[in-house]
């Protein structure tokens, strides 16, 4: 207990730590405890950030680029220095074992790292004239949106705060945020941070709810919120995408998927088996990129079959703070009956359990494989956002492409194999935002670089130039020398 950080359980609003009304317990997925009661936030708090967000919106976006640099630069070193409460945090309120969370906390601070440069370099562009017009010069000027609203879930709950809300506060937006209810004490940390690294009051507010509903309708209905971010669900992220339309704000969304890892026959078996564990269990199953379908060349099935399920039987399950662990608990109730509920599907169905397949007491699910799947099974035609892998055949490339691409979603797909041709004509035929070949970890440690999905699986970038777009407008003054 004695080393456990301490949490701020107020609101951050307009720059002051606020109580609501009502409040709402957080627990360890781990063990069921109450770790904290947080400020329950809803319309009148919603209310009360817009109005700071929008007051302190001009002076935010007219304070230079190299001031928010030096600020989100001082949020940055003390994330740093910070880093182990905020990895015992998460692990804590959403059970990811200790290492990963290590790992995210710099992932996080990462992407604060990364948009404190680009502050300093959000300039414009000078076009030459227009032929008819010599006396013309155009200027394109990069300009903030307005008050930006996110919405992060649970499963990062540090990097999806601040994959959104650094490109945001780089470009001069003010960001309203809702943490995810499972996990909003890292969010909370991150509010005192950023009060301690001298961040205006209003620019960036933090709203713990335990239902998201009142408090979001006050601010997508707004006219003066222009940018909403949203990673969560497909059908959560339509309703949002709906509502936004009615005020025409800028929109990115980062929702689900249904990743597949197509091993062919030439891979490196104990490898590729390797990378697929990885990717398939790192935060024990529950990130938007996981593995959720494995599907391997027919000609070496049974020998990755063996291999993969070795390692994935080897896998620690435990409690998620110790270092060795290596598969924690689902993040609540909700998500270990969909696991349990899946697999249970599946069998009734004809798959067979080679691996796991069972509850290991409280929200602990083993590390599963099943084999003789097929489509109709959830396992294969849902993400599961658990420690599952359903293993299926393939015969040639092209099955292999249509298989892949069968589902309605597009965030992350894999291949594994050492054929450079190959490599190539399949990473460019999958319907997928982020594309790994010989890589489980497409984002790792990659602030810079873009993420995102296609069809349902989202809209919009996250990372590098292309998230930080998603904050700005473009605007062009034309300018007659006369
Ligand atoms: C996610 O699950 O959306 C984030 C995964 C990552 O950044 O690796």
């Amino acid at each position: 207990m004695s080393d456990r950080p301490s949490w701020p359980r107020q609101a951050f609003v307009a720059g002051e730590w606020r109580s609501a009304a009502r409040t709402f317990p957080v627990r360890n997925p781990a063990t069921g405890e109450t770790l904290a009661e947080v400020a329950d936030c809803g319309a009148d708090e919603a209310r009360r950030a817009l109005e700071s967000a929008v007051e302190v919106f001009p002076s935010w976006k007219n304070t230079p680029g190299a001031e928010r640099s030096r600020i989100m630069r001082k949020w940055f070193d003390l994330m740093t220095a910070q880093a182990e409460p905020i990895a015992k945090t998460m692990t804590l309120e959403m059970g990811k074992p200790i290492l990963e969370s290590r790992g995210e906390a710099k992932y996080a601070a990462s992407f604060v790292d990364y948009y404190a440069e680009s502050a300093r370099r959000i300039g414009g562009e000078l076009l030459p004239a227009p032929a008819p017009f010599p006396h013309k010069r155009l200027l394109v000027r990069y300009e903030p949106v307005g008050p930006a609203y996110g919405i992060t879930p649970w499963n990062f709950p540090a990097a999806m705060v601040t994959r959104k809300a650094a490109p945001a506060l780089a470009a001069g937006c003010p960001f309203i945020l809702k943490p995810a209810e499972q996990s909003p004490l890292t969010a909370l940390l991150l509010a005192q941070l950023w009060e301690q690294a001298g961040g205006p009051k209003g620019v960036f507010q933090v709203l713990p709810a335990l239902d998201p509903v009142p408090l979001s309708q006050v601010l997508i209905t707004d006219p003066r919120i222009r940018k909403l971010t949203f990673t969560g669900s497909t059908d959560v992220g339509r309703l949002l995408y709906a509502q936004a339309a009615q005020t025409l704000k800028r929109v990115s969304l980062e929702l689900g998927g249904n990743a597949p890892f197509l091993v062919f026959e030439d891979a490196d078996i104990a490898k590729a088996a390797k990378e697929v564990a990885f990717s398939k269990f790192r935060n024990t199953g529950q990130t938007c990129i996981c593995t959720n379908r494995v599907l391997v060349q027919e000609e070496v099935r049974p020998r990755f079959t063996e291999a993969f399920s070795d390692l994935t039987a080897a896998l620690k399950v435990g409690d998620p703070m110790l270092e060795d662990t290596q598969i924690g608990p689902l993040v609540d109730q909700q998500g270990f009956a969909k696991v349990k509920a899946a697999v249970e599907d599946a069998v009734a169905k004809g798959a067979k359990v080679r691996v796991g397949g069972e509850a290991r007491g409280g929200l602990f699910y083993a590390p599963t494989v099943l084999t003789d799947v097929r489509r109709g099974m959830k396992v294969l035609d849902e993400e599961t956002f658990g420690p599952v892998a359903p293993v299926a055949a393939f015969r040639d490339e092209a099955e292999a492409i249509a298989l892949a691409n069968g589902t309605g979603y597009g965030l992350a797909g894999y291949l594994w194999t050492r054929d450079l041709g190959r490599a190539f004509r399949v990473s460019e035929a999958l319907e997928y935002g982020l594309v790994g070949v010989n890589d489980g970890l497409p984002s790792a440690m990659a602030p810079h670089a873009p993420f995102g999905g296609m069809k349902d699986s989202g809209v919009g970038r996250e990372g590098g130039p292309w998230g930080l777009d998603e904050y700005l407008e473009v605007k062009l003054v034309s300018l007659g020398l006369v």
